[in-house]
């Protein structure tokens, strides 16, 4: 009998009576599987989360009819608390899940433990183990308030680790991390799975999902469309152009076969080691030339300010939080006009220096001048009128009724009249894709609409530079499209976008220039294609790639390629 079954569940929380979000689902998952779970916004995957964990019926009111058990317990007449020794739950928001009681990261990760009663050295023993796991130990003493986003994040995972439950349920358990770090935490998890662990993780990341999973599920509007193993389901969901970010090894190999050079039978490449295989069976290690022209060159950055002040002026910025955290450790930059990506490993200081932008924070030493105000000077109110910043999480933006009041409060909050703010949020609620929800609480919204309500209010700010702290994680590929044309636009519009963002799919197709940070200080800074091809310097700071560069890579082309065309561009070539 599976571990899990899930018969005929149809769920609706009470805040949406109407709109089911899980409708007659049934299905099986067995001891020591490892399943991904997929899908766009609202598909159903946290619900289905929730229901495996208790949290569906136990802690979200609504109407559920239909049957879950947990190794034969009945998941409806059982505790959160006793089914919590069994499932452990990643929450899609760590913030959420940190229990606000530790005063340390260590502390943080004993406390269940110590609930349950556990001795002293087991709990020392395994609080270590998890945190290595999830790459914290080395903020082991410090507070777990006070952490990134990325560090937030792999607090939880650790967490619910330290637990060992025999089912690990993930909710986008690496929506916020650097990328090595997201490999790192399917690396771990896949080990707990070789263990004999069960395990459930929704994710947007299908290339990471597609190597380490053996079941791959695709939610569609509260049902299972799709059931399978990853290689059948994405290639089905690819052929029918569903709206899932298809991986670009998947797609390497899908042009092979169209273009004749492999025989359409044979099984389809899936990971970056069998993309990489596959293309150096047909190519060979090509000879290094420079096989095409890239697109032209942005006017390089500097040209238009000559004779005036760039709109952002950083010099020498440092910043220590208290307890001496070093989180900026000298930064200079201007920053005037484009798309300009910030990369970099949680922790590295992107939000830091974010918060730096609008005077949020203010300089330890060194100094920020926007629009040749000094941040020092000025209050935030006024440089609010310069600078529009939508925070890493959203949650710490939004505390209106509505969406739409909510959106609005951006517009009157820089003193628009009502009718300017009227167009303004409009617009806003246009370009985020918002008119569906306008009436409703953003409370009881996902995460990534939320996530779009902030953006949306800091549109209607109508500022000239506009900041957004990791905007793609957890969207799903319709979400990314939508913000990425939302990027072109403020550009076109002359805007200065700056985007702090883990996503080098994002960063390759909508930067002009990408600043990166290592601990504090500006490692690399450039344009996409100069500072994307520098991948050994960019694992120190535990950024990679995207994908199709390094195949460009491995199969020795000596330009960088960014997209699939330009990597079959060069090999046409050659
Ligand atoms: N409120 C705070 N008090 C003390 N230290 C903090 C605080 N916020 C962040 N830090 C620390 O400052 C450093 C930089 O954090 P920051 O949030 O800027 O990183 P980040 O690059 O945005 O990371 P992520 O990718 O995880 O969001 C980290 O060591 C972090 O733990
Ligand atoms: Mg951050």
């Amino acid at each position: 009998m599976s571990l899990i079954r899930i018969e005929n569940v149809t769920f609706a929380y009470s805040s949406q009576p109407e709109v089911p979000a899980l409708k007659d689902v049934s299905c099986g998952i067995e001891r020591g599987s490892f399943v991904g779970i997929t899908g766009v916004t609202d598909a159903g995957k946290s619900s289905l989360c929730r229901l495996i964990a208790g949290y569906v019926p136990h802690f979200f009111d609504g109407e559920l009819s239909g049957r879950v058990t947990v190794d034969g317990i009945d998941t409806a007449k059982t505790t959160i608390g006793e089914l919590a020794e069994k499932v452990g739950f990643v929450f899609e928001s760590p913030f959420d899940q940190l229990t606000g009681a530790s005063l340390t990261v260590t502390e943080e990760v004993a406390f269940a433990l110590e609930n349950l009663g556990f001795p002293r050295e087991e709990i020392e023993r395994r609080a270590k183990e998890s945190l290595e796991r999830a790459g914290i130990a080395d903020l082991a003493d410090r507070h777990p308030q006070r952490l990134s986003g990325g560090q937030s994040q792999r607090l939880a995972l650790a967490s619910v680790l330290a637990m060992q439950p025999e089912i690990l349920v993930l909710d986008e358990p690496t929506s916020q991390l650097d990328p090595l770090g997201a490999d790192e935490v399917f690396e771990a998890v896949s080990e707990m799975h070789r263990q004999g662990y069960t395990v459930v993780l929704v994710s947007h990341d299908l290339e990471r999902l597609a190597a380490h999973a053996d079941r791959l599920i695709v939610m569609e509007n509260g049902r299972i469309r799709w059931d399978g193993t990853p290689r059948e389901v994405l290639l089905d969901a690819a052929a029918s152009g569903y709206p899932i970010p298809i991986p670009d090894v998947l797609r390497v190999g899908q042009r092979l076969r169209e273009i004749r050079r492999v025989d359409p039978h044979v099984l389809m490449p899936l990971t970056f080691e069998e993309a990489a295989t596959e293309l150096t069976r047909v190519f060979g290690v090509v000879p290094a030339i420079s096989p095409f022209s890239p697109s032209p060159a942005q006017k390089s950055i500097g040209d238009s300010m000559e004779n005036k002040l760039p709109r952002l002026l950083l010099e020498d910025v440092h910043h220590t939080y208290p307890r001496e955290v070093h989180a900026l450790r000298g930064i200079s930059l201007e920053l005037d006009e484009g798309c300009v990506c910030i990369l970099g490993q949680n922790g590295a200081g992107k939000t830091t220096l974010v918060k730096h932008l609008n005077g949020l924070l203010r300089p330890t030493e060194g100094r920020v001048l926007i629009e040749g105000k000094d941040s020092r000077e000025h209050r935030v109110a006024q440089l609010a009128k310069h600078v529009g910043l939508a925070f890493q999480n959203p949650d710490d933006q939004l505390f209106h009724g509505t969406v739409e009041e909510e959106v609005r409060f951006g517009a009157e909050n820089v003193g628009a009249t009502p009718e300017h703010a009227e167009r303004l949020t409009e617009s806003a609620i246009r370009r985020m894709g918002l008119n569906e929800v306008r009436k409703k609480k953003p409370y009881d919204l996902g995460l990534p609409w939320r996530k779009r309500v902030a953006i949306a209010s800091v549109l209607t700010m109508d500022t000239p530079v506009v900041v957004l702290d990791e905007p793609t994680g957890g969207q799903d590929a319709p979400g990314v499209q939508l913000l990425g044309e939302l990027v072109r636009a403020l550009v076109e519009e002359e805007k200065l976008v700056v985007v702090v963002t883990h996503d080098v799919e994002f960063t390759r197709e909508h930067a002009d220039r990408v600043v990166v940070l290592y601990q504090g200080r500006v490692l690399l800074d450039g344009e996409p294609r100069e500072v994307l091809g520098q991948e050994e310097t960019l694992s120190r700071t535990h950024v990679r790639p995207p994908a199709i560069t390094r195949l460009g890579k491995r199969l020795g082309l000596d330009r960088t390629v960014l997209s699939v065309d330009e990597l079959f561009r060069s090999l046409s070539w050659a």
